[in-house]
């Protein structure tokens, strides 16, 4: 199987602090990978660490570059000037290209209309609901055809058909070949998908596979 992500011995710190501390976890093309464990215990640390947002203090990460990352909370700033179809559309952007493509447009739209925000394509995102702007920052995440797709919470503030949405289309992405890292606390998360590996974590460290 293509390794997508491998982090070996990976210490995070907050000043002194190690809020990861000698974390390892593979993920395999096609796999999901479910990451549990009680509030503060560096689940949001780990999946920035994978993102390549907060440096490593210790240990290794390779991972493929093709990454997409939802955050758990939106940390873009509201009050950003910019519509909802615009802010999808970024996620097609590729290191070295310059324009959009017609093929770009056309996956920002067909990965709106899976969420059923195309509709809210040109609203400007400090108009939108808690719940549509996860959805703008979901299909803003997918339509880029990541090969490694890191979700933070993805379905806190999704109604249940968004919810149900969200899982027929991290299916469809495995099946060809995305790996999907999920942190969750909600078992039915984990019931949607039980071929997935559950990791849990305590105190920054692997306390258990589920
Ligand atoms: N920016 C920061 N500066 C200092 N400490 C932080 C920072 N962010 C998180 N921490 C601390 O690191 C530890 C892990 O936090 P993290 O956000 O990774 O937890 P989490 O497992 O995602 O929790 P939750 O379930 O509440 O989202 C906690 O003790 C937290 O207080
Ligand atoms: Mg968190």
């Amino acid at each position: 199987m293509t390794e997508r992500l491998r982090i070996k011995d990976a210490v995070i710190k907050y000043g002194d602090n190690p809020a990861v501390n000698g974390v390892s976890l593979t993920a395999g093309a096609g796999e999901m990978i479910f990451i549990t464990g009680a509030n503060g215990s560096g689940k949001s640390t780990l999946t920035k660490g994978i993102a390549g947002l907060l440096p490593l203090s210790s240990g290794t990460l390779v991972r493929t570059p093709r990454m997409s990352y939802v955050p758990q909370y939106e940390e873009a700033d509201r009050d950003f000037p910019a519509r909802a179809g615009e802010i999808v559309l970024t996620g097609t952007q590729r290191p070295g290209k310059l324009f959009h493509t017609r093929n770009d447009r056309n996956q920002a739209e067909s990965a709106m209309n899976a969420l059923g925000i195309y509709d809210l394509a040109d609203r400007e995102i400090r108009t939108l609901s808690g719940g549509q702007l996860r959805r703008v920052f979901l299909a803003r995440a997918i339509c880029g055809k990541p090969e490694l797709l890191l979700l933070d919470e993805p379905c806190a503030g999704l109604d249940a058909h968004s919810h149900e949405v969200l899982f027929s289309i991290l299916r469809g992405m495995m099946s060809e070949g995305c790996a999907v890292v999920m942190v969750t606390h909600d078992i039915s998360d984990i019931d949607g998908i039980p071929e997935g590996r559950v990791i849990r974590i305590s105190g920054g460290r692997i306390a258990g596979y589920e």
